[in-house]
């Protein structure tokens, strides 16, 4: 019989009340859906939503991840740098910024039962104020190494135009295990395994407040949207609160996902 891994994926936390949420209601949502592994996009779990902190990243782990995966706002709080700089500590920034940036890219969980999960995260160019590098490249070079150390792959891709999230992924097709996007905090509805055998979803949500905008108080961005005036962007913190993601289910000898299951589950706490 083929063995199975099966792999949560969350995020964006966003702020304390996704901090709290994450670690209040996790380790339920593992035994729930029996979890080997959980990556969660971090790069808004600073207390203010603004980036992530060491604090944040360690809460997040203590907590239940296994490992933290960022995007535009990884390297928001210069306190973070030394902790993405420390090889040993399970935070990744996308692979595909600059050289000279802080961290890296790519990770392994290794698991009890000796499963070796690469972790690879990368970040889309299409309304992307950071001038990157090509993910596609940055895919094609990477995935040398990574295969050669396992075939359980996954990747967050952290991205906003659901074009180039799909393009991506079919590119990317067969040649890892899944592939689960992030950065515009609304969930979308299309996961499914792709023809070659890659799990995919374009955007996995979001860990906040549900009837916010982003995870943010809706009012003064709307006062925004009609004035034009600048406003201060501030964590919603009243519930309904939304924890979102996805379970990919891998066979361990393929790397290939075999089953996909998001999740969209409201608290009031
Ligand atoms: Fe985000
Ligand atoms: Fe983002």
């Amino acid at each position: 019989m083929n063995e199975l891994v099966k792999i949560l994926c969350v995020g964006d936390v966003i702020g304390s009340p996704g901090l709290i949420l994450f670690s209040k209601h996790i380790s339920a949502l593992k035994k729930e859906f029996s979890i080997d592994a959980t990556i969660v996009n971090g790069e808004n779990s600073a207390v203010n939503g603004r980036g992530i902190t060491s604090l944040a990243a360690n809460e997040l782990l203590r907590s239940g991840a296994d490992f933290i995966t960022g995007g535009n706002h990884s390297f928001d709080q210069r306190e973070v740098y030394e902790t993405l700089s420390n090889l040993d500590f399970p935070l990744l920034r996308p692979a595909n910024f600059p050289a000279g940036c802080p961290g890296r890219g790519v990770g392994f969980v290794s698991l009890p039962n000796g499963h070796k999960i690469g972790v690879i995260n990368l970040q889309g160019r299409i309304f992307s104020r950071q001038q990157l590098e090509c993910p596609f490249k940055a895919l094609d070079s990477i995935l040398t190494f990574v295969r050669s150390q396992t075939n359980i792959i996954i990747v967050d891709f952290h991205a906003e135009a659901t074009s180039e999230k799909a393009g991506f992924a079919y590119f990317a097709d067969g040649r890892v295990s899944a592939i689960f996007g992030t950065h515009t905090h609304v969930q979308t509805a299309d996961e499914r395994i792709l023809p070659n055998g890659t799990g995919f979803i374009t955007d996995i949500g979001m860990i906040g407040a549900l009837n916010s905008m982003i995870g943010m108080k809706k009012d003064p961005i709307i006062h925004n949207m009609r004035t034009q005036l600048p406003v201060k962007f501030e964590v919603d913190t009243e519930p309904p609160f939304v924890i979102s993601g996805i379970v990919f289910t891998i066979e361990k000898t393929s790397g290939k996902t075999v089953a996909i299951e998001r999740i969209f589950k409201t608290y009031q706490q």
